[in-house]
C-alpha cells in the first residue's frame, strides 16, 4: 500500500501544465471529495496498528505535495494572465529597434554634396552608360587619343560607341550643352574601369566631379575652392597642386592635402611624405568649353574630380576598397550618420 502511495507521490511532484483544465483534472484526481486522497484517509483505520505510523507520514506528505503542486501551478498561471493582458507586461525590456544605417559611400557622398552646396553649387547627374562623345571625345580625347589608355573602358555589345562611363567628367559635358553659364555643379555617380580588382582599386567605384563657368575665373579661385572644401572635409588646411595631365584641363594639377605624420598608420598611408593625393583639377580646356557650346571666348572656368572610396577609406580607415561592396552587415552597421 505505502508503495502505490510514494508512485502518487512521485506522480504528483513530477507533474506539470500550462493548461487550467490540466490543473483542474489533477486536483480532483488528487484532492477532490471523491479524489485518492479522500479514500486513502478513509482506509487509515484498516490499516495494522503497527503500520499506521508510516501510512500515515505518506499518505500526508502525498496530500502537501498535491496540494503545494496546484498552488504553484495556479499563481504561475495567474501571473501570466495578468501579463498577458492588453499592453502585456509593462515592465519588460522593449525590443530592441533595428535601425538601418547609411552605406559609407552615401555618407561621405552627401558630405561632400553639403559642401559644395554652401557655396552655391547644385547637383547634377548623368547616365552611367554613355556615349563616346560624352564620355571622351567632347573632353579633348578624340579617338585614337594616348590619354584614353588611362581608362580601361567596358563597351557594350562590341558597339564601340556604347560603354559604361569611365568618369563623371561626361556629366560636366551634358551639364554644358544644356545649360547656360554662370554654372556650378557637382555630379555624384558610380563609374566603371576595366580594372584588376585588388584591395587598391575596384571595377566599380563613384566619383564626385565639379565645375565652375562664368566669366574671369581664376586658378586662385579653384585653390580657394578646394582649400575651402579640404578644411571642411577633412579639418587640414595645408593643400598643394602638383602640375599634371588632364586632357580636359589646362593646366591641370592634382590636389595632395598635408594628412600629417602625427602615427604610424600617416606614414603608412603617405608612404612616410606626410602628403597624400585626393583629386584631379584644372582650368576647363577651351576645346572642351567649345565642343559644349559655350563660348571660349566669353567664358571660362575650373574642374575637378575625386573619388569618394578613396575618401572613405581616409575617413574611416578603411583597408580594402572591396568591403564597400561586400555588404556585410557587420561592417555596415558601423557607419551611423546624421546625414
Ligand atoms: N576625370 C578624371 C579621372 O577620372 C578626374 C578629373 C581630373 C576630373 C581633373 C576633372 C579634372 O574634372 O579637372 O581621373
Amino acid at each position: 500500500m505505502t508503495d502505490k502511495i510514494k508512485e502518487y507521490i512521485g506522480e504528483a511532484q513530477s507533474f506539470t501544465t500550462d493548461n487550467k483544465e490540466t490543473l483542474e483534472a489533477f486536483r480532483i484526481k488528487f484532492l477532490g471529495s471523491k479524489g485518492l486522497l479522500k479514500d486513502l484517509f478513509a482506509e487509515f483505520k484498516n490499516v495494522p496498528n503497527d503500520q499506521k505510523k508510516e501510512f500515515g507520514q505518506v499518505i500526508n506528505l502525498l496530500k502537501v505535495t498535491a496540494e503545494d503542486k496546484v498552488k504553484t501551478i495556479q499563481e504561475a498561471l495567474e501571473s501570466k494572465e495578468v501579463a498577458g493582458g492588453v499592453y502585456g507586461d509593462l515592465t519588460r525590456p522593449g525590443e530592441p529597434l533595428v535601425v538601418g544605417s547609411r552605406h559609407p559611400i552615401s555618407i561621405v557622398k552627401n558630405q561632400i554634396v553639403d559642401i559644395f552646396s554652401n557655396i552655391g553649387f547644385n547637383v547634377s547627374e548623368g547616365p552611367e552608360i554613355e556615349d563616346d562623345w560624352h564620355n571622351f571625345t567632347a573632353l579633348n580625347l578624340p579617338e585614337y587619343h594616348p590619354a584614353r589608355d588611362m581608362q580601361d573602358t567596358f563597351f557594350i555589345q562590341s558597339n564601340p560607341d556604347v560603354l559604361l562611363r569611365t568618369h563623371t567628367s561626361s556629366v560636366q559635358v551634358r551639364y554644358m550643352e544644356e545649360n547656360k553659364p554662370p554654372i556650378r555643379t557637382i555630379s555624384p555617380g558610380r563609374v566603371f574601369r576595366n580594372e584588376a580588382v585588388s584591395s587598391r582599386s575596384h571595377c566599380i567605384f563613384h566619383q564626385v566631379e565639379g565645375l565652375y563657368i562664368d566669366q574671369n575665373v581664376s586658378f586662385a579661385d579653384l585653390k580657394q575652392t578646394l582649400l575651402y572644401f579640404t578644411k571642411e572635409m577633412f579639418g587640414k588646411s595645408k593643400i598643394r597642386l602638383r602640375p599634371s595631365y588632364f586632357p580636359f584641363t589646362e593646366p591641370s594639377a592634382e590636389v595632395d592635402i598635408y594628412w600629417g605624420l602625427k602615427t604610424e598608420t600617416d606614414y603608412r598611408i603617405t608612404k612616410g611624405t606626410g602628403w597624400l593625393e585626393i583629386m584631379g583639377c584644372g582650368m576647363v580646356d577651351p576645346n572642351v568649353l567649345n565642343n559644349c557650346g559655350i563660348d571660349a571666348n566669353k567664358y571660362n572656368g575650373f574642374a575637378f574630380g575625386m573619388g569618394i572610396e578613396r575618401i572613405a577609406m581616409l575617413l574611416y580607415q578603411i583597408g580594402d576598397i572591396r568591403m564597400f561592396y561586400e555588404n556585410d552587415v557587420r561592417f555596415l552597421e558601423q557607419f551611423k550618420s546624421s546625414i
